[in-house]
């Protein structure tokens, strides 16, 4: 590796398993040079299989779930089932390499988002990684009046970071939002292939189209009001943009700033 490289070698710290053989997390060491905006994503590198100490050839987009301000980088993965990736980044254990370019990429940032109101943050599956570091971040907190998470996934055991995520409003810096607004955060999980007690087994566009989802999260979903978020399954987004368009919900153009931003995993 050279001083100009595009990447840097970051060493694993930590690897946490969701549901084994399908969902994880890995920690890795940060370069003190690695500074990135909430919601934006990694190119994450491996050295070839068949030479796991040369350099990095395989590379994969992956969102930060850490925030920018924590020192590690954190990323959250599925294992697609013969993907060329995915598998032996599971198979990572504290101590080995994971390489990443130097620069951040995406533009799934609160930039794209006027301030005020309420940010809606829609998620698929592994889609869910960008709004972690959003909401592990403090500014979302300040410039949004509420914050509603909504993470649609198959099975309830996918409902990666639900510890985390119901326990934000115990979290020291966020005490005098959750003081003046006990629904300053509304988590909403949703399982379509198995019951999860109080809540409907449908897909989120469903509950979009039914509007079942403006009465679980107690608001509308007000183009006036609301800014959101889709992240994962591209059909889904395109299914969940065309319902939203709909409705008058569009991505900002030529720095004039919208009300919806997308961003596809595959
Ligand atoms: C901007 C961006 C951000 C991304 N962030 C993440 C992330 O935070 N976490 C993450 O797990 N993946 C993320 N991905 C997907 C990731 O880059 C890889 O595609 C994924 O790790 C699988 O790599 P692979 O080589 O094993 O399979 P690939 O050959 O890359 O993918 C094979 C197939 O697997 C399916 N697939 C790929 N990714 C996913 C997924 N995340 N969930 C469900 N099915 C999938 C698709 O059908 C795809 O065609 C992101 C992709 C983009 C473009
Ligand atoms: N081999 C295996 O046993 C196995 C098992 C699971 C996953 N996988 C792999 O994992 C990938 C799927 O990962 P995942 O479960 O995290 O993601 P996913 O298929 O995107 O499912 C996540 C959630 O999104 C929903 N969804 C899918 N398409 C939608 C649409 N058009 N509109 C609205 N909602 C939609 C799903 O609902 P529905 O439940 O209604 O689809 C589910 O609730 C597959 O591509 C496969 O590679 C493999």
């Amino acid at each position: 590796m050279t001083e100009d490289s595009k990447y840097t070698r970051q060493t694993v710290t930590s690897v946490h398993t969701w549901v084994p053989g399908k969902l994880f997390s890995v920690r890795v060491t940060r370069d003190d040079a690695y500074d990135f905006q909430p919601g934006q994503f990694a190119r994450v590198g491996l050295p070839a299989a068949d030479d796991p100490d040369g350099p990095p050839t395989l590379w994969r987009a992956y969102s930060m779930v850490s925030a920018p301000g924590q020192p590690w980088l954190e990323f959250y993965s599925i294992v697609v089932p013969g993907g060329l990736f995915s598998p032996r980044m599971a198979r990572l254990v504290p101590g080995d390499a994971l390489y990443v370019e130097k620069a951040p990429y995406g533009f799934l940032t609160l930039e794209r988002f006027a301030p005020g109101g309420d940010l809606w943050l829609l998620a698929s599956g592994t889609g869910l990684s960008a709004y972690l570091s959003i909401l592990r971040d403090p500014a979302a907190w300040s410039a949004y009046r509420r914050i509603v998470l909504v993470h649609g996934v198959r099975t309830t055991e996918e409902l990666a970071y639900r510890e985390e995520i119901e326990s934000l409003a115990r979290r020291p810096d966020l005490a005098s939002h959750f003081a003046a607004d006990p629904r300053k955060l509304v988590y909403l999980p949703i399982a379509t292939r198995e019951a999860l007690p109080g809540m409907p087994q449908e897909r989120l566009t469903t509950l979009i189209a039914d509007g079942r989802l403006e009465q679980l999260a107690g608001q509308a979903l007000d183009p006036e009001a609301a800014k959101i978020m889709l992240c994962g399954n591209p059909a889904m987004l395109a299914d969940a943009r065309k319902l939203l368009g709909e409705r008058g919900f569009k991505p900002g153009r030529r720095g004039i700033p919208g009300n919806l931003a997308v961003e596809n995993y595959w």
